[in-house]
């Protein structure tokens, strides 16, 4: 009987007899990764030979804030990253209060924010306070201090706040109502934040709130460089910066955003100093212009405080009127204050003042950053080895990302109803406001000498904002509306928040 014989070709043997050595390792390598991805495919965060965890970052990106809660919830709070091989990449990313305490306070000194943040944001925020550390950070932060806890700093912002709620946000949202169809109130709400922290900065109003709502070239510009910072964040630190180099990809993003920022704070620049001697103005660029004429401190001041301030108090509150559109609750209870300050003051509209008998709305404000805080990762390098009080060894090159929009999702860190929005949990006894850093559970607004600086100001634009706008009109969610946060600097959400509004038969309407 003739024997059958596989021609050698067709043979597994002859097919490797017939491979080059290069050819050998790459056929190697691709069956072993299919190998893998097979085997691991319902694993949230996967090992792949030489390229550590990367590929499971880069394909979760766009999910980034669920993926990582899912991690944190099965890792339990602490979870190690490695780059590809020969990158050095080595990521912690936390949502432990215990190690987020240890690196706010109790070892600040030893977990700056590190080469890798300041690389990151250097080509948006330069020197400024958000990006610097040790004694140029100190000074920065003495000087922003004393202008914001400043008397004329603070009226100056309540004042503003309040004329642009009046004058401003109410009527916008009025002839929104009159024209009867949803719109974006996120959209809406950014131009409110946007206007109300540039008058502050540079004592004008660039008018992005208006009734036509024309589109503004520059908060386009900060949204592109917010993203492609986002991208920084995943990439091995070489190759983000050999793509800006050939400005591909994101990185041409961030350079024409670059571009439109830069030449929006020198027009502002110039106008300053155009009209110096003529304004004595309490905003910050007129503060700071009076210490000092350093053309690049003053681009950097204005630029940081713009990205600290513009987005996050805008972002909050469309979180916020999302919340109450599912727990409508919370929201007769925060009509029902409104009611008795109101018969207290015998007013029909609220001014500044009010705004410190608003206890059950602060206290609905934070139960919504706790639940999606607004900057939602924070950033720090290590100086000397050390170990976190979760066990973690942590080393000069190291990268900690700590993860504050996790912390409030976390049953072991809030209880087992972690995940409700229950404004009570702020209030105590008296129902008075319990106090807000609620042991390192409450990062939204960081905590330890870095902690947010513009904290007081942002709680006069959203609680005033979201009083008057209660007060005047009924605002409804639309059904079936896609709602999921945005993966960038500022949780955002990823496809606005439609909502229709009825006017009510209010007199705060100018
Ligand atoms: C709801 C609104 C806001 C939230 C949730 C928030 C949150 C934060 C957080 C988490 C940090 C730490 C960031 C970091 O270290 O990288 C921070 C820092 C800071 N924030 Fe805010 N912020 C808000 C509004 C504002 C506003 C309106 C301003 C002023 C215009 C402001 C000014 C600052 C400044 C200057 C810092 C830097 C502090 C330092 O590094 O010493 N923030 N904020």
């Amino acid at each position: 009987m003739e024997s059958i014989m596989f021609p050698s070709s067709w043979c597994f043997g002859g097919i490797i007899g017939s491979l080059r050595w290069p050819e050998l390792c790459l056929s190697l390598l691709t069956f072993y990764l299919i190998h893998h991805f097979v085997t691991h495919r319902n694993q949230p965060l996967r090992s792949w030979p030489l390229l550590g965890e990367l590929p499971s970052a880069l394909a979760n990106i766009h999910r980034l804030f669920d993926w990582g809660i899912e991690l944190f919830s099965k890792h339990g709070g602490t979870i190690e990253f490695h780059g590809p091989i020969l990158s050095n990449m080595h990521v912690v990313a936390t949502c432990d209060p215990r190690n987020i305490e240890h690196m706010l306070k109790s070892s600040f000194h030893n977990f700056p924010k590190g080469d890798e943040f300041r690389d990151i944001f250097f080509d948006l925020m330069g020197d400024g306070i958000l990006n610097a550390d040790l004694e140029p950070w100190k000074q920065q932060r003495k000087m922003a201090n004393s202008l914001v806890h400043s008397k004329a700093f603070r009226g100056f912002v309540a004042s503003n706040t309040q004329h642009m709620v009046r004058h401003k946000l109410l009527p916008v949202l009025h002839r929104l109502t009159r024209a009867g169809s949803a719109f974006d109130i996120q959209d809406v709400l950014l131009r409110y934040t946007f206007d109300n922290t540039c008058t502050a900065i540079f004592g004008e109003c660039m008018n992005a709130l208006s009734i036509e709502l024309d589109s503004v070239p520059f908060t386009k510009a900060m949204d592109d460089i917010m993203e492609a910072i986002a991208y920084r964040y995943v990439l091995p630190r070489r190759w983000w910066k050999v793509l800006r180099l050939l400005k591909l990809g994101k990185e041409r993003q961030m350079a024409e955003g670059l571009t439109a920022v830069n030449d929006f704070v020198a027009r502002q620049l110039e106008k300053r100093k155009k009209a110096k001697g003529s304004s004595a103005g309490v905003d910050l660029l007129s503060t700071y212009a009076s210490v000092s004429s350093d053309e690049v401190f003053l681009r950097d001041a204005a630029i940081n405080f713009l990205v600290a301030g513009r987005d996050a108090s805008a972002a909050t509150l469309v979180w916020f009127f999302w919340l109450l559109s599912k727990n409508p609750y919370v929201k007769k209870k925060i009509l029902e204050e409104q009611r008795m300050i109101l018969a207290e003051t015998q007013r029909d509209c609220f001014e500044i003042e009010d705004l410190s008998k608003m206890v059950y709305l602060h206290a609905s404000i934070c139960e919504t950053l706790r639940l999606y805080p607004t900057v939602p990762i924070g950033q720090k390098g290590v100086v000397k080895e050390d170990v976190l009080p979760s066990g973690t060894v942590v080393k000069p090159g190291t990268v900690i990302l700590y993860a504050i929009f996790a912390v409030g999702m976390m049953d072991w860190v809030w209880g087992k109803d972690c995940l409700e929005f229950k404004p009570e949990r702020w209030l105590d006894d008296q129902a008075g406001l319990r106090h807000e850093t609620n042991g390192w559970r409450f990062l939204a607004f960081n905590g330890g000498p870095r902690t947010c600086l513009g904290k007081d100001m942002a709680f006069v634009q959203m609680k005033y904002a979201a009083a008057e706008i209660m007060l005047n009109f009924e605002i409804d969610v639309v059904e079936g509306h896609q709602v999921s946060p945005k993966p960038s600097v500022i949780m955002t959400m990823k496809n606005g928040l439609m909502v229709k509004a009825k006017a009510k038969p209010n007199r705060c309407l100018v």
